[in-house]
This record gives structure tokens, sequence and C-alpha cells, in this order.
């Protein structure tokens, strides 16, 4: 670490306290910024985190939709996303507007929204949904039911398949009279990152890490799940990396270094060095500190929009406490 970081982590570290502030940190950002973190996990345990914050500010270091979920999970404390420019493409694929079309054109549908969804997109939905808890989620509605699974399109084929649904096209027309009433349809969204991974990157990586486990995220496309070990939100790899010596991980490559921060024994490599989400790599420690100086806006969520997107939240929390 520089003298210049080290300064910035010991004025962060006093401003915290004096604030009464906690930091919460998403699994792919930097070592600098895991070392000034008081939680680092995955989107679901951000969440809880968030929930059970006594804190009267939340300062999160991720994108977008993680802070808005901050917000809505907790609308007393007052939540600052770090790099206010972080967003996360795949949740950049959907609007409200767009959404409400959609199910209107689909008729009797749930809508099972990822938690990369915009706050006005998860209060378009029924239900919400993690990497971690997909399967359980989708799993708890009623078989005969409609569902559309919005933005992302490779969990979505994931969820189907582990929960023995049909999966439509995500294009299904209710122009057609053989319309399902069953079954998942998806959003067209995907993260550039997760669905770039191939069959052969897999491959690769056992032959050049022999003995290594696979694990890869479910927004890979299903070919690369199938080709892995094992499949598991960030959080997850962590565990799973406690139980093997050598582990390669199908995400952003930036995951290598919060095993190796936590577990210096495991041999870590990525499935890509290159797999690297740009906004997740926006949060600098000058951006924890101008935040916790008041300095960056803090996120503000509609009323009516905090009302109906929680309850989509609160409806996941009850399936998967
Ligand atoms: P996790 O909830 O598994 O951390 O995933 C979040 C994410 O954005 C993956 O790209
Ligand atoms: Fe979004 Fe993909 Fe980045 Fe995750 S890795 S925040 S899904 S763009």
């Amino acid at each position: 670490m520089t003298s210049e970081s080290a300064n910035l982590k010991s004025a962060i570290c006093n401003l915290k306290s004096a604030v009464g502030a906690v930091v919460l940190a998403h699994n792919y950002q930097t070592p600098d910024i895991y070392g000034v973190a008081d939680f680092i996990g995955d989107s679901l345990e951000l969440a809880r985190q968030a929930s059970t914050a006594g804190a009267r500010l939340i300062v999160f270091c991720g994108v977008r939709f993680m802070a808005e979920t901050a917000k809505l999970v907790n609308p007393e404390a007052k939540v600052i996303l770090a790099a206010p420019d972080a967003g996360c493409r795949m949740a950049d694929t959907i609007t409200a507007e767009a959404l409400r079309l959609r199910k209107q054109e689909l008729g009797d549908v749930t809508t099972v929204a990822y938690v990369n969804t915009p706050a006005d997109v998860k209060a378009e939905s029924d239900i919400c949904c993690t990497s971690a808890n997909a399967v359980k989620v989708v799993g708890s509605l009623p078989r005969d039911q409609r569902i559309l699974f919005v933005p992302d399109r490779h969990l979505a084929a994931y969820v189907a398949r582990e929960t023995g649904r049909l999966l439509h096209e995500s294009r299904l027309s209710t122009l057609d009279s053989r319309l399902p009433t069953a079954g998942i349809v998806p959003w067209d969204g995907f993260c550039y990152v997760h669905a770039s991974f191939k069959p052969e990157d897999v491959a690769r990586a056992r032959k050049e890490h022999p003995g290594a486990f696979v694990v890869v995220h479910p927004e890979c496309p299903l070919e690369v799940i199938d080709a892995a070990d094992a499949v598991a939100s960030t959080s997850g790899m962590v565990r799973l990396a406690k139980e093997h010596r050598a582990i390669v991980l199908g995400t952003e490559a930036g995951m290598c270094d919060r095993i190796r921060r936590d577990l210096p024994d495991t041999e870590c490599w990525p499935l890509r060095r290159t797999a690297l989400c740009r906004n997740m790599k926006l949060t600098r420690l000058e951006n924890v500190l101008s935040a916790l100086k008041g300095s960056v806006p803090e996120i503000l969520v509609p009323e009516p929009i905090v009302a109906r997107a929680r309850l989509a939240l609160d409806r996941m929390m009850a399936v998967v406490p």
C-alpha cells in the first residue's frame, strides 16, 4: 500500500466513526476498498446487511442497483453510492415503462425481477431474487403460473432448467394462439462480462490448472455452466474456495482478490483475466472519503416506488430469510 493510500485509509476510518457510517462493499471491489469496508459480500448479503445496519449513513461501494436496494430495505438511512456513475449494464437493459408494456402483452404473468434492476422495475415486479436464491424463489411459485423473468436471459435459462420449467423465447408473442400458461419467458438482457465466457474458456482453464475446481456464476450461458463443476453467487464462490485447494472462478476477474484476501493458501485463478466490470472498478478511496464528507449526492427513491419495490424484496426475503 502506498503512503497516499494509507493516509486516505486512516482518514476514512476516522471519519467513519466520527459520523457513524457503515461502508458496504461488493465482492468485485478492489483490495483498497476491501480495506475500508465494514462488510464485503454478494448482493443478497449486502441487502441483508443494509436492512439491519443501525448506522445513519451507509456508504455503498458497488453499483447503483445495489445502493438503491440498500435504500429500499433501510429507507431511514442516508445511502450514498461512493462512485455515483457506477451503473450496471445488465440493469440498463430494462425500464419500468418497457416492463409495463411487456406485462400487458403477456397477460396473466408473475414477474420475477433479478436484483440487478432499477428500483422502479422492482416496483413493477411481484418478487425479486438474487443469484444466490433465484432457483428457490422461482421454485416457490405455482408451477402452472406463467413467469416473466427479468432482465437476465442466462439466469432465466438456468433457473428454468433447475426448477424443471419450460423456457420460452424472449419474444414469445401474445398473438400466438398457442401462448402457454406455464413456463418462463425471459427478458432479453445479459451481463456483458459473464455472457462472454465460452465452454472453451473452461476447457483451457482445466488444461492450465489441472485438478482445480471450476465454479461459474449463474449469469453465464448454460453451456459454460455445463462445462463447470459448480454454479454459485460470488459469496457462494468464497464458501467453495474454503473447500478446495485450487479454484478457477468464472466471474468478474477481481473476485480472485477477494479469495486471496480471505484465503491466502487457496490457489485462485479467474476464468479469464480480462473479464472485468468497468462500473465495479470505478470506486476509489477518494470516492469513499468524499461520500463520508457528504460531497456525493445521496440515493433517493420516490416514496410510491419504495413501497412497491420493497414489497417485491420482502417477498424474496420471506422465501429465503
Ligand atoms: P452476486 O449477487 O452473486 O454478487 O452477483 C452480482 C453481480 O452483479 C454479478 O455480476
Ligand atoms: Fe452488472 Fe455484469 Fe457488472 Fe455485475 S458484472 S454489475 S451484472 S455489468
